[in-house]
């Protein structure tokens, strides 16, 4: 079978075979019994009763194949101006020292760890570190705050934390460790004992008996072996934003997602091992999970990890240089970072000083990639550029075009199609399928495929509540869009208080959390805006207490500590404006999208069931003014 239709039609109508020749493709320890146990559904078990290591298909099988001395990783630091190669060879030794560490720590099968890092190779080391002892990873971006970081430590409770001395943006040098002690201080669950790799350019205060530096920690060790999992075992968590503030944990099991990184990257990506991929993203998203660690060293590919910026590391040639500099085959990014590129250097001049020639692919994913983005990489780069669909939830993509199975023609503005084990349907309110090119929630039928979450870490009745519980027999995806008469997706907006900006998924509610305990603010709503650079940028409206003395601009500025305090500075929450009073229905619900509707300067209709309509002029004029 060689063309997306047959094999996306053999994934549908037998998907045990189709999942059982790509698990073929990983080293099991232990030959799974079943190939889908759906007895405790909507819990199900992807490969049951079979036993394996994801860091041992990561690492040593390719080392005992002979492979040890191919490089795979190549860590580029635009930021230090410092790059290093890892072998197969050397990644397993530091791998499976650092395991050692954490076993003597008393860390063993099941316990949680937390990983608050830089994007530096100690942060795909502890990794692999975890997967190899059956620790449960849990790695939080390095741009939330203190805040973010407790409520993941109360939730996971973690026997470890490992973190960095900093993180380097741009220039700015970042100090994590009193942001990790500070958290543990909010959480409140007792003295957590923290690793810290200790940079060149910032030292760390240590708390004594408690916390250690990595090269103590890996002092003495000896190489630990892999412990056979099981394949429903959890290989991390990565909490993700919801509606509310609390965000949600998403479990991923070793696996289907074994399988599923296996499958993905070579026949979504078009990679081969040896083949050089580069994610240009964050350890702490999907992204990075997927697609910077397990899936091309699964493959046996050379993977890039990448420190600095699209621009200003130092300029908008850095994502050129990279490709030239480590024959880079394919590139993952999101579109955001091409329109900063596209921002500073409109006519692609930096282009011009590298070779770029061995580049055969560009994915952009996590916000939707608009036409304009998409046809200036195309006519940039001269490689086919591919726009496609999935969240945390699924770990790899829902749509795409699959390049390693055959180019589809492309529709700027749509991710394609829906890849094999995922069918996706676009449902109304009621649960009925809607017609070809109208609007409606985009759902999955369960099961969901290998790969994607298991449930919610802890909260397996909040996982129903969130996904399943709208309508049954599928998974809500939380976006809306429609397929058109070839069954191209079209993913339009979300269905709920999420946005994205500069492709990271941030939640409106929880800014409004913060918004709110500001004393001089009654009420607010925080709504995404477009954005040219980020695709949507938050925007706060606030309605203040009577008698509030505070000037607008001491205002603004402490709303922004506000938010940068709680969440981090990745919210980019730079405006708030004050409004008298904020358009609601009838019931109370304040009404956002027409707010995000007028902030925008699109029509809207004044919703029937809005309690004064005068509010929406009041609403304008304010945003007119600023
Ligand atoms: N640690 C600490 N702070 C961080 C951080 C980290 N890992 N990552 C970002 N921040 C901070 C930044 O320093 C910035 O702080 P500031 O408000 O004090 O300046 C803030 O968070 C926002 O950062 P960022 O979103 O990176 O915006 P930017 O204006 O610095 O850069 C882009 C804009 C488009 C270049 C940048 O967002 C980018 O490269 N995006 C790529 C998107 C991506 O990788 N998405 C992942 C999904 S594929
Ligand atoms: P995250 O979980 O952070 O990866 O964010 C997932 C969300 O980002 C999706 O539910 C979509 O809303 C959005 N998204 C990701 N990729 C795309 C895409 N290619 N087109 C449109 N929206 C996307």
């Amino acid at each position: 079978m060689s063309n997306y239709k047959e094999i996306y039609k053999h994934a549908q109508t037998n998907p045990n075979e189709f999942w059982d020749t790509a698990a073929k493709a990983i080293d099991w320890f232990k030959p799974y019994k079943k190939l889908l146990d759906d007895s405790q559904a909507p819990f199900y078990s992807w490969f049951a009763g079979g036993e394996l290591n994801t860091c041992y298909n990561a690492l040593d099988r390719h080392v005992l194949n002979g492979q040890g001395s191919r490089t795979a990783l190549i860590y580029d630091s635009a930021v230090t101006k410092n790059s290093r190669k890892y072998t197969y060879q050397e990644l397993l030794n530091e791998v499976a020292h650092f395991a050692d560490g954490m076993i003597k720590k008393g860390i063993s099968k099941g316990d949680r760890v937390i990983i608050y890092m830089p994007m530096i190779p100690q942060t795909a080391i502890a990794m692999l570190a975890c997967a190899r002892i059956g620790a449960i990873h849990s790695v939080v971006f390095g741009g939330f705050a203190a805040k973010e970081l407790a409520a993941r430590l109360v939730d996971s409770s973690p026997k470890l934390i490992i973190t960095a001395s900093c993180g380097i943006e741009i220039t700015k040098v970042i100090a994590y460790k009193p942001l990790v002690d500070k958290a543990i201080e909010i959480a409140n669950v007792g003295d957590i004992p923290v690793v810290v790799y200790m940079r060149p350019e910032c030292s760390a205060n240590l708390q004594a008996e408690r916390d250690s530096t990595w090269s103590d920690f890996v002092k003495g060790t000896n190489a630990a072996d892999c412990v056979a999992l099981e394949s429903d075992h959890p290989l991390y968590i990565l909490y993700t934003s919801g509606t509310t503030g609390q965000p949600k944990g998403v479990v991923r099991t070793n696996g289907g997602h074994a399988v599923a990184m296996h499958w993905s990257l070579k026949n979504i990506y078009a990679m081969q091992p040896e083949d050089v991929f580069w994610a240009a993203s964050d350890v702490g998203w999907v992204v990075g999970h997927s697609y910077i660690v397990y899936a091309p060293l699964i493959l046996g590919c050379t993977t890039v990890l990448y420190e600095g910026k699209p621009v200003g590391t130092p300029d908008a040639g850095a994502f050129w240089r990279v490709i030239d500099e480590h024959q880079v085959n394919c590139l993952f990014t999101a579109p955001t970072a091409f329109r900063a590129i596209r921002r500073e250097d409109p006519i692609a001049d930096e282009l011009q000083k590298y070779d770029t020639s061995c580049l055969r692919s560009l994915f952009l994913a996590g916000e939707r990639c608009d036409p304009n983005t998409l046809e200036w990489a195309q006519d940039t780069l001269k490689v086919p550029v591919i726009d496609h669909w999935w969240q945390t939830e699924t770990g790899w993509p829902i749509a795409a075009n699959p390049l390693g199975i055959e180019e589809l023609s492309v529709k700027p503005g749509s991710p394609s199609l829906a890849m094999p084990g995922y069918q996706v349907d676009i449902l109304d309110d009621q649960g009925n399928e809607v017609e070809v090119n109208n609007i409606g929630n985009i759902v999955i039928k369960l099961p969901l495929p290998p790969g994607t979450l298991k449930t919610l870490w802890g909260d397996d009745s909040r996982y129903i509540k969130a996904y399943l519980q709208t309508f049954p027999n599928y998974y809500l995806t939380g976006d809306a869009g429609y397929k058109d008469e070839e069954d191209y997706l079209w993913i339009m907006s979300r269905i709920d208080d999420v946005i994205n900006v500069a492709g990271h998924r941030l939640s409106t509610g929880q800014m409004e959390e913060s918004l709110a305990k500001h004393p001089a603010v009654a009420e607010c709503a925080v709504i995404g805006v477009k954005d040219e650079i980020k695709g949507e940028l938050p925007l706060g409206l606030v309605v203040l207490n009577k008698h509030t003395s505070i000037s607008d601009q001491q205002l603004q500025q402490e709303l922004i500590q506000l938010v940068r305090k709680d969440i981090g500075p990745v919210a980019a929450f730079k405006q708030a404006i004050n409004v008298k009073r904020l358009p609601k229905t009838r019931s109370g619900k304040i009404l956002r999208k027409t707010i995000k509707a007028i902030a925008q300067g699109e029509d809207y209709e004044i919703p029937a069931t809005i309690d004064d309509p005068e509010i929406l002029r009041e609403i304008e004029n304010a945003l007119m003014k600023n």
